[in-house]
This record gives structure tokens, sequence and C-alpha cells, in this order.
């Protein structure tokens, strides 16, 4: 059984119909990472999955039932969903803003338990963020305020997670720390699903890799049968090399230069 899975799904806002027939099953215990242009559906895929966004049709079926019959706490206990745009309510704390994550899991009586805070804390820590706890999230940078989402994410302790874009807004050394993380929790058994632009990262973490055009999954599988100069050209409609990562032997994208640009003699 899948955990979490679409079946047919149509997915639309009012009269905009953004895929239609769509078909997923994100494979239990992966680093599933969707790729895919602008507009062509991620976010709008990661919210049907979530449950905030009610498909018009078809299904998300968590844990063996349709995601629309659970409550809202309980799906929030087995699933968190970082957003891609977050708006944070005005003047909250860091610590007050990732404490929210443990709101699914407080009991009417007791409030506020220790493990509440160990949760916290670990979240805090996790994500390089510690010394910011008692900064307001409307005073901090785009990348430390990414981070602070992501902390909140994983307090809320799930073992799914879906991560829209969890690298925006951060510099190199962050996305990877970022990166990794998400990697040693999928080591220690959660199930991520993450949309990623650079599909460099996506091919080296993924060890599930989802290709999205117009609405519709083009390609999936193991990243290193996704990624290929062909699909590139499909999908984003450019032309590049796929050489191996000399790191890790993963496929790495070369877009092809403009031959305007190179044509032109230096200084000329
Ligand atoms: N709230 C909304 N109301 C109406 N249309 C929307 C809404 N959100 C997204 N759309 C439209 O649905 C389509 C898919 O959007 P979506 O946000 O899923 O794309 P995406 O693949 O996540 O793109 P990006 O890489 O830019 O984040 C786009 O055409 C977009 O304009
Ligand atoms: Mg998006």
């Amino acid at each position: 059984m899948t955990r979490l899975a679409g079946t047919d799904l149509t997915l639309a806002y009012d009269r905009r119909v953004v895929a239609t027939g769509l078909g997923v099953r994100i494979p239990d215990g992966s680093f599933t990472v969707i790729i895919g242009p602008n507009a062509c559906g991620k976010s709008t895929l990661l919210r049907a999955l979530s449950g905030l966004l009610a498909p018009r049709a078809g299904a998300v079926v968590l844990d063996g039932a349709a995601i629309s019959s659970y409550r809202a706490k309980e799906v929030a206990r087995r699933l968190g969903l970082l957003p891609q745009t977050a708006v944070a309510p005005e003047g909250i704390s860091v610590a007050d803003l990732v404490a929210r994550g443990r709101y699914p899991h407080q009991k009417l009586l007791r409030q506020w338990t220790p493990e509440d805070e160990q949760q916290v804390a670990a979240a805090l820590d996790a994500t390089g963020v510690t010394d910011l706890a008692d900064r307001a999230v409307d005073e901090l940078s785009g990348g430390q305020r990414q981070r602070v989402w992501m902390a909140m994410a994983l307090a809320q302790q799930t073992d799914i997670l879906l991560l829209d874009e969890p690298t925006t807004y951060l510099d190199i050394a962050h996305q990877m720390d970022v990166l990794d993380l998400c990697a040693d929790l999928n080591d220690a058994g959660r199930t991520l699903v993450a949309v990623l632009h650079d599909l460099n990262q996506a091919a080296r973490y993924a060890t599930h890799l989802i290709a999205m055009k117009d609405g519709a999954i083009v390609a999936e599988g193991e990243p290193g049968a996704v990624v290929t100069a062909e699909l590139v050209r499909s999908v984003y409609g450019l032309a590049c090399e796929v050489i191996p990562d000399p790191q890790t032997g993963t496929p790495l994208v070369v877009p092809a230069g403009r031959t305007a640009r190179r044509a032109t003699p230096a200084g000329g």
C-alpha cells in the first residue's frame, strides 16, 4: 500500500483547470522531487496532496482513506506542508511560529509539554535558527525566514513532509544544508516530497523524480533515467548537455550557450 497517492485528479481554481486525469503515487520512504517549468502545476499538486486544495474530480488517498474524510488536525499529524509562499502573523517571534508546528499534537487539557519544548528546540537547531528564536519573523532576511518555516514544518514531526521550494532564497551553502537535512530525515524513515528548480540538486538528492509539464507527469523514476537532454529539451525547451556529476555521478545538466553571445568577440 502507498500511504499517499492521488488518482484521476482534476485540479482547478475557479475556471482555470490546471490538471486533468492526473495520477500520482508517492513511494513510501522515498525522497520524491518534483521538477517542471513555472506554472506547470507543481504547487497545485502539492496543495492537493496535502488536502489544502480539494480536487474537482478524483481523490487523494492518505493511509487508505480519502484525505477529505480526515479532520484537519488528523491530517496535520500525518503530513506537513511547507508552502511556497507563507505569510507569518504580524509581529510573531521565531520561537512562537515554530511552536505552532506543535499544535496538531496538543491535547485539550495538556496544552504544552516538555516533548513540545524539546521538538521545537530540535527543529530550531536542525535548521540553524536557534540564535534567531526571539527575533520577529517579519524582520528576517528571506533566507532566514525560509529556514524558520522549515523549522516549523520539522517541529510538526510528521512521517510525510511536503516541501514547496524549500531552497528558494537560500545561499548555496544553506541550500546544501537544507537538502542534507532532508536526506537525513529520509534516511531516518520519513517520506519527503519536495519541489525543486535546480535539476542537478534534484538528481543528486531524489530517490524518485517526477517531471511535470502542463499539469501532467511526463516522466518519473530514478533520476539517472529521468534527467536526460531529451527530457530537458521537451519539458523546458532548452538545449543542454547532460554529463555525470563529478561528485556523485548523477546527471549534471549543462545548458547550451547562446550562440549569439558566444559569437560576439570580447570587447566588441
Ligand atoms: N490561487 C490561484 N487562483 C487561480 N489560478 C491559480 C492560483 N494558483 C495558481 N494558479 C494558476 O495555476 C497554474 C499552476 O500554478 P502552480 O502554482 O501550481 O505552478 P507551479 O508549477 O508551482 O509554478 P512555479 O514554479 O512558478 O511555482 C498557473 O497557471 C497559475 O497561474
Ligand atoms: Mg510553485
